[in-house]
């Protein structure tokens, strides 16, 4: 047995995966560790699954509610869905068969901003916590768990939860001790309080996740890696994404409304958001911050070389090559990183205060700057809200970054009007794509339009938006915000949904030939 478990009364409830899964009942709500491919169990789930399809065999259907910190990975969310014992999921996935089984109505899906998760779970809008199943680096001799590579709502689960099923991986580095800030001073209202950090660096909370060990009823010891995918190499629309991003940051600095080494840094999901990390090497910025949700490679190699001395967070979200050099270094990185629990990370308090400078991905953005980051063709979910709401809403410099097109040119990302909104204009400051940047502060909604239209959208999409928005002055004469909203429909009925989306044939009728593909 692993000398990681180091509490008697923790040892004692050392089992196999099945056992441990049988504490798990159909129709219970579980919550889960887990934050990207961080931190998250990865035996239980699998034993659960399996679990499910025999009761599912002997026409006993067996299925679950399932709450994480955020995505997980194949052996959690992949496994469930394939399954099909997951009757709700919350609060954000990224995994294709969960998506799937949630387009096709066989799944549940609530999607709520990354901070909100844990006051809501408090007062009981999902209802009562049956079973939380948490991924630890260790329990300590009295009885304190040293947390994994994320921490997420672990936190919440533990105080909530009627069982709790601990996984003990070996696999994590037991260097992470000592890296995170878990806080305890949290409450609802009327009783809470200022939280009291005003720099990312600041801790304010202790290194250890607390429980009541009596509601651990069962341990399961493990050596399995996380699994995050590699990041795409960066190509020639991403690095220049990143370009007009750093350039705006510098132009920033300049006319003063940002210091040398600029304001707390919030990076998004994904490869653009990665691009963008790399492209700060280069730039002229030292001693720069972090206070986001997920580390990612580029993050790390901006600690290493010293360009950012502090970074926070609540998970990493590593390709595996970062993720194994984190696990044989992470002593040296306890002082420039810290991770706390996603009511902290996404506090909509802290990331006000600190001025943070949040940059997020989209689906579409319109010519006035509203934002859809989670529906293809306003009903079709790729993977949620996240911590963007949290973060686009409370940042000092809300920015959003896309490639212009999507499907190889086939969907323009700058639309008339989005086809489902996340983020109102009123929280979207600055649109960058590879063939420029559209600074909406200060600008009234049409010259918004002008903006966006003429820097942002690919070159060959842009008679078209310019031919809606010259009708849509038409019809609204005059109206603050003009809109055709039968040709804003239009345009997005142009495209089919059939899995993926593809290009309906064009139509060759006068009235259809603005919304022709022009990319073909
Ligand atoms: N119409 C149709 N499909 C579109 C599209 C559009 N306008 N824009 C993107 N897509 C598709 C892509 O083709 C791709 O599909 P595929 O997986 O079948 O290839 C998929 O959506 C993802 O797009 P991609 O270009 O790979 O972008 P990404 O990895 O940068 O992700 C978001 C973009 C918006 C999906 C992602 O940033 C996200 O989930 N954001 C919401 C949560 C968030 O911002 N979290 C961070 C907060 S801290």
């Amino acid at each position: 047995m692993s000398d990681r478990i180091r509490n008697p009364h923790v040892r004692a409830k050392v089992m196999s995966a099945d056992d441990a899964a049988s504490f798990i009942h159909t129709h219970d709500h579980v919550g889960m560790s887990g934050f990207t491919g961080a931190g998250y169990p990865k035996v239980v789930p699998v034993a659960l699954a399996a679990r499910v399809r025999r009761a599912t065999a002997a026409g006993e259907p067996f299925r679950v509610a399932i709450w994480t910190g955020a995505s997980t990975a194949p052996e959690l969310d992949g496994a469930l869905a394939e399954a099909n014992g997951v009757e709700m999921r919350l609060p954000y996935q990224s995994d294709p068969v969960t998506r799937r089984k949630i387009n096709s109505g066989d799944m549940e899906y609530i999607d709520v901003h990354l901070s909100h998760v844990a006051p809501l779970v408090r007062e009981g809008f999902f209802g009562p916590l049956d079973v939380a199943v948490l991924e630890v680096a260790g329990v300590t001799e009295d009885g304190a768990l040293i947390p994994a590579s994320s921490l997420g709502n672990n936190k919440v689960w533990l105080d909530e939860a009627d069982r709790i099923i601990l996984e003990v991986n070996s696999w994590q580095s037991l260097d992470l001790e000592g890296m995170h800030d878990v806080y305890y001073g949290l409450a609802l209202p009327p009783h809470r309080k200022p939280v009291m950090m005003t720099h990312p660096g600041d801790r304010i909370g202790e290194p250890y996740m607390r429980c009541d060990l009596d509601k651990i009823v069962a341990v399961v010891e493990t050596d399995l890696p996380d699994r995050n995918s590699p990041f795409k190499p960066n190509d020639a629309v991403s690095e220049a994404i990143a370009g007009h991003f750093i350039d705006f940051l510098q132009h920033e600095v300049r006319v003063g409304r940002l210091p040398k080494g600029l304001l707390p840094l919030q990076s998004g999901v994904g490869n653009i958001a990665n691009a963008v990390l790399a492209g700060l090497m280069e730039a002229p910025f030292d001693q720069m911050t972090s206070f986001t949700e997920v580390i990612q490679d580029g993050m790390i190699d901006l600690i290493d070389a010293g360009k950012v001395s502090i970074a926070s967070a609540t998970a990493f979200s590593l390709s595996p090559d970062y993720a194994k050099r984190m696990n044989q270094e992470a002593a040296a990185y306890r002082e420039s990183i810290v991770l706390r629990p996603q009511e902290i990370s996404n506090h909509p308090e802290l990331i006000r205060r600190l001025g943070v400078i949040a940059c997020n991905g989209l689906i579409e953005a319109d010519i006035y700057g509203n934002v859809n980051s989670t529906h293809v063709m306003a009903s079709r979910i790729q993977n949620g809200i996240g911590g963007s709401g949290d973060f686009a809403r409370n940042a000092y410099l809300s920015t959003f970054v896309t490639p212009s097109t999507a499907k190889g040119g086939a969907i323009s990302a700058i639309v008339p009007f989005v086809s489902h909104v996340d983020h109102t204009e009123h929280d979207v400051h600055v649109i960058i794509t590879e063939h420029g940047l559209a600074d909406l502060r200060g600008l009234a909604p049409r010259r918004r339009a002008h903006k966006i239209i003429n820097t942002c959208a690919h070159p060959a999409y842009r008679p078209m938006l310019q031919d809606y928005f010259e009708r849509a002055l038409r019809v609204a004469n005059g109206l603050h915000t003009p809109h055709d909203l039968e040709q804003a429909h239009a345009w997005h009925r142009r495209f089919l949904s059939e899995g993926t989306m593809r290009v309906k044939p064009p139509s060759l009728s006068q009235s259809d030939r603005m919304f022709r593909s022009p990319l073909g």
